[in-house]
């Protein structure tokens, strides 16, 4: 019998998000390395928790550390995507955005700074290659998306003395639910499937497993000296111009 994998053993982890598409696969990754983890989501989720509540977060987080006895693996990756130019963006769709791309690190964040504190624990956030550069089409995304990467910069330096470590993940197109909106909102979805494929110059899009590995290695003692890092998982994709 194949020996189980210890990566992880001993880290108690709160994964947002985690009810689909890269949260499940972290879920699942993080089981298989020895993580005990409580999935948080709108549904499907081991609790369920709206990253836009405050009150919510709170609980979820309380409870989580209760029944874990600590917390020291904090993963904020619950996204949404949200499509349009600036200029025609409906108010609500960006405040929708911003609130949970964005404001949801923050709350996540600050329910669980004490116990990663008292841990030294890890703050892993999935950011995207758009928050490196921008997209056509997806302004507030995008701006969500390098905000996040600037949280966790700033996270990595606030953190520091506490023994806090703060990296986040950005990943290039992979296969979710959440890309598969994003391209039935495309004039024509299976050409923009296609067109996808071709940006990576290793020609595939990224797999959700592709992007829960590099969550167990950042959240494990293997990243001890890694901190305020962006790693791009995207296939070469960000790496430069690529004409195929
Ligand atoms: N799929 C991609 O190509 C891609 C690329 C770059 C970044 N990302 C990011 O990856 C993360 C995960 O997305 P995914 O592709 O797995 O999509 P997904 O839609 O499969 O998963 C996103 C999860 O977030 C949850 N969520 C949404 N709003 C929430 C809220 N208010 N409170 C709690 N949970 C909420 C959803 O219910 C869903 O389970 C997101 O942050 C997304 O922006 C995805």
């Amino acid at each position: 019998m194949a020996e189980q994998s210890t990566r992880l053993s001993g880290k108690k982890a709160f994964v947002t998000g985690g009810g689909s598409g890269i949260g499940a696969a972290i879920v699942r990754r993080f089981r298989e390395e020895g993580a005990d983890v409580v999935s948080a989501d709108l549904e499907g989720a081991d609790v369920v928790c709206d990253v836009r509540s405050t009150d919510g977060v709170n609980a979820a987080i309380a409870e989580t550390a209760e029944r874990l006895g600590g917390l020291d693996t904090l993963v904020c990756n619950a996204g949404i995507s949200v499509l349009g130019q600036l200029h025609e963006l409906a108010e609500e769709d960006w405040d929708e955005g911003l609130d949970i791309n964005l404001k949801g690190i923050y709350r996540c964040v600050r329910a669980a700074w004490p116990h990663l504190a008292e841990s030294g624990g890890t703050i892993t956030s999935t950011a995207s290659v758009v928050g490196l550069w921008a997209s056509q089409n997806q302004a507030a995304y995008c701006a969500t998306k390098a905000g996040v990467v600037m949280l966790t910069k700033c996270m990595a330096l606030d953190g520091a003395k506490a023994g806090i470590r703060a990296n986040c993940v950005c990943p290039g197109f992979t296969a979710t639910p959440l890309l598969e909106t994003f391209m039935e909102g495309q004039d024509d979805p299976a050409a923009s499937r296609e067109a996808a494929v071709a940006l990576h110059p290793i020609a595939r899009l990224g797999t959700a497993e592709d992007m829960a590995d590099a969550f167990v290695y950042l959240s494990s003692d293997e990243a001890s000296w890694v901190t305020g890092e962006a790693l791009r998982v995207d296939g070469g994709l960000a790496t430069g111009i690529w004409g195929g």
